[in-house]
């Protein structure tokens, strides 16, 4: 450990030794939310509109932060309303850069809560949790790859994050980037991504816009096999990274498991795979049992029971929102719910339950508290 440190490390102890019950990181905290040590924020230094409907958002993380690799994603809490609301967004910057800082790309999504705010009232200054960055959605550092890029909507936002690190570092491979949007202006780092094309040679970006037909193309414009072939042929060779909305990503899949070439294909979703929900599915009450108080919602059959209780005016604990951190975990003490992604019914009470992939089955009761609390 370097002297620096060392020292450093013994001045924390025996200051906290004088702190407690508190540390002294709570203190220094009081002075800069980002010097901290017993947690990571990031303080907002800008916020940029890419489109009518999407924003770039600077962040310095403090200390402790450690660099990404491009394509990961870091876990934002926002308080709004008094309470705190996690989502995971991709870094759309690339780890080459070299002020300390990172960006995010938020689109508004359909009853977004958290996207809204972040795209419409965020305000520059601000301090917000984060987590360190996470993911498999990389490409290797060790053997050159040709990939192609398949991405929709904020789904460029990791992939945005590999290509501006090529760039930076001059480095860039044969790549073939096919970009869904409905409009010309809906298109995220449209004129960042066409400078790039003209600056390499080696890499293709293909927009496609689904909603905009030139007069010149008829048809269906989203994914499909002739359209790749048409867009990429020599997609048979290269390795896929694809990232975008749920019905992309399916036909995505579904092609390239057909072409037996699934084990080339890099999927990144931001949302659980869902069943359909029968259509005789029901709902019913569901009732939230949390520190002795008891609160009752209707809930809808296909609905996570993460958004019923926060909707209620609940705060329950969570994290990726899609069925994969277990934070949201949850004993069922009565009733049954559907196990959203499966159909799977579950009412076995005792049994964990993961609220933010769950719907009501009927009338239902849960214990707002995880097994670690
Ligand atoms: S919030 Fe991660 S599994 Fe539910």
């Amino acid at each position: 450990m370097p002297v620096l440190d060392i020292a450093r490390a013994r001045v924390t102890d025996v200051v906290n030794a004088f702190a407690t019950p508190l540390k002294a990181s709570h203190y220094v905290e009081l002075v800069n939310p980002l010097w901290t040590s017993h947690k990571l924020q990031a303080r907002v230094e800008e916020v940029w509109d890419e489109t009518a409907d999407s924003r770039t958002i600077t962040l310095r993380p403090g200390r402790n932060w450690r660099r990404h690799r491009a394509g990961q994603y870091v876990r934002l809490g926002v308080p709004i309303g008094g309470r705190r609301f996690t989502r995971t967004y991709s870094i759309s910057s690339s780890p080459e850069r070299r002020d300390g800082c990172i960006t995010i790309t938020v689109k508004v999504l359909d009853g977004g809560r958290m996207s809204g705010h972040l795209v419409r009232e965020l305000a520059v200054g601000s301090y917000l949790p984060i987590g360190l960055p996470q993911g498999e959605f990389v490409v290797p550092d060790s053997t050159p790859v040709r990939p192609l890029f398949i991405t929709a909507g904020s789904g460029i936002t990791p992939v945005m994050s590999m290509l501006r690190t090529w760039d930076l570092v001059g480095n860039m491979p044969d790549v073939a980037h096919i970009h869904y949007a409905p409009h010309r202006y809906d298109v995220i780092f449209a004129t960042e991504l066409a400078r790039m094309a003209e600056r390499h040679r080696r890499f293709r970006f293909e927009p496609v816009l689904t909603r905009e037909l030139d007069g010149a193309v008829e048809g269906d414009r989203h994914f499909g096999a002739a359209q790749l072939d048409e867009l990429c042929p020599d997609w048979r060779e290269r390795d896929v990274w694809a990232c975008g909305p749920q019905s992309l990503l399916e036909a995505v899949e579904q092609h390239f498991e057909d072409a037996g070439r699934s084990r080339y294909l890099h999927i990144e979703r931001f949302r659980a795979p869902l069943a359909d929900v029968p259509d005789d599915a029901e709902g019913g009450e569901a009732t939230f049992v949390s520190a002795g108080d008891r609160v009752t919602a209707l809930a809808e059959p296909a609905t996570p029971l993460l958004r019923v209780a926060e909707d209620a005016g609940l705060n329950p604990q969570h994290g990726c929102r899609m069925g994969i951190c277990h934070t949201c975990d949850v004993p069922l003490v009565a009733g049954r719910v559907r196990d959203l992604r499966t159909g799977d019914l579950i009412d076995e009470p005792g049994q964990l339950v993961q609220i933010c992939i769950a719907g009501a089955a009927g009338a239902c009761e849960l214990a707002l508290t995880t097994p670690s609390n």
